[in-house]
């Protein structure tokens, strides 16, 4: 393991106040998002949507490193030129999803475990020479009656870790994702009491599995109610309790926290990340930053609806997104940005 590389790819992914976009949706998810526009389900139609993503102009401005999935690290633009190159080319970090999905778990009603450590050593050297920096692996810990379990929250922390020294060991940054679900009627209160526990029992887990915590980046979910909670709060109560609850768990010497967005809409995630920066920013140990999917592409796929005629206008919708994200790195995001887009 080289600690220096690791610590300067961590460093570099939450520089400059840009951020990750997550394009990593595996084949049925990208194709449930498809569907529900109307754009065909196939392997033409994905490649073509991650072309759109990766040849915007400027998004190496605001994006310093892009998630792939596994069928599109292996693919090529129009021209033949590969995507990883596509995206080197425009400045960004290429990096790669390697959990292969969260699965019932058993002896756990209601509860996932996520797998893929199965043969994971030898896809990482696939992935290192392919030119992937960093990884991505997510856990999804749902909350309700009795959920989430102990024994699922260590499976799902030991696995993360398990991934996490692994990727190290291959010179690739990890990207731990321990994701508390938004769907529920949970409160605030008890979705701060949740990630917090799965945030300890995570970074003790990576402690135990010898996991360099200057090398890697923290991908949390932000503490928010439930999306069916009656009490939804405002976004600087949103800001104080995710940086709370952080503040009580994220060691000092991880470089970068970069949230999902988890279903928040885009405008949200931008506002509650924004309010984060503008009040804690200058006394925080780590970069708060984003790595959303939804929240960086929703708008333009619905733009794009798999028409060719309509990719300028998508790929417009997509820079404005990230550039919401980065002005909110700087506490600089406001509604008028929204506005002045259009
Ligand atoms: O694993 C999930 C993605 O990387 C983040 O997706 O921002 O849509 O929650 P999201």
């Amino acid at each position: 393991m080289n600690a220096q590389i690791l610590m300067d790819t961590a460093s570099a992914l939450v520089a400059d106040d840009k951020g990750l976009l997550a394009m990593d949706e595996s084949n049925s998810t990208c194709n449930q998002r498809f569907a529900k526009l109307g754009i065909p389900q196939t392997e033409k139609a994905r490649r073509a949507w991650r072309e759109l993503i990766v040849t915007t102009p400027g998004l190496g401005e605001s994006i310093s490193g892009a998630i792939l999935y596994d069928e599109t690290i292996r693919q090529q633009d129009k021209n033949g030129t590969p995507f990883v190159k596509v995206i080197i080319d425009a400045g960004i970090i290429p990096g790669i999803k390697v959990d292969t999905g969260a699965k019932d778990m058993a002896g756990h009603p209601g509860e996932k475990i996520t797998e893929g450590l199965d043969g994971l050593r030898d896809r990482l050297a696939e992935y290192s020479q392919m030119g992937a920096r960093f990884a991505k692996w997510r856990a999804v810990i749902a909350v309700g009656g009795g959920i989430p379990s102990r024994g699922c929250i260590e499976a799902n922390a030991q696995a993360l870790a398990r991934y996490a020294a692994l990727c190290q060991e291959a010179g690739l940054v990890p990207i731990v994702e321990p994701e508390v679900l938004m769907a529920g009627k949970h409160t605030l209160a008890r979705c701060c009491e949740v990630t917090e526990e799965c945030l300890r029992t995570v970074f003790n887990q990576l402690c135990t599995q010898r996991v360099l915590l200057d090398g890697m980046i923290l991908k949390p979910n932000m503490v928010l109610p439930g999306l069916t909670c009656p009490r939804q709060e405002a976004v600087i109560d949103v800001a104080n309790a995710t940086v709370k609850c952080l503040l009580r768990a994220v060691p000092a010497a991880v470089p970068g926290i970069a949230f999902l967005s988890g279903g928040q809409s885009a405008e949200l995630a931008s506002a509650r990340l924004n309010a984060m920066n503008v009040r804690f920013k200058s006394r925080l140990p780590w970069a708060l930053a984003f790595s959303f999917a939804r929240a960086i592409q929703q708008p333009a796929l619905e733009i794009w609806r798999g028409e060719e005629a309509n990719v300028p206008a998508a790929q417009h919708a997509l820079l404005h997104r990230a550039r919401c994200n980065r002005a909110a790195r700087r506490g600089e995001y406001t509604a008028a940005m929204e506005r002045r887009s259009s």
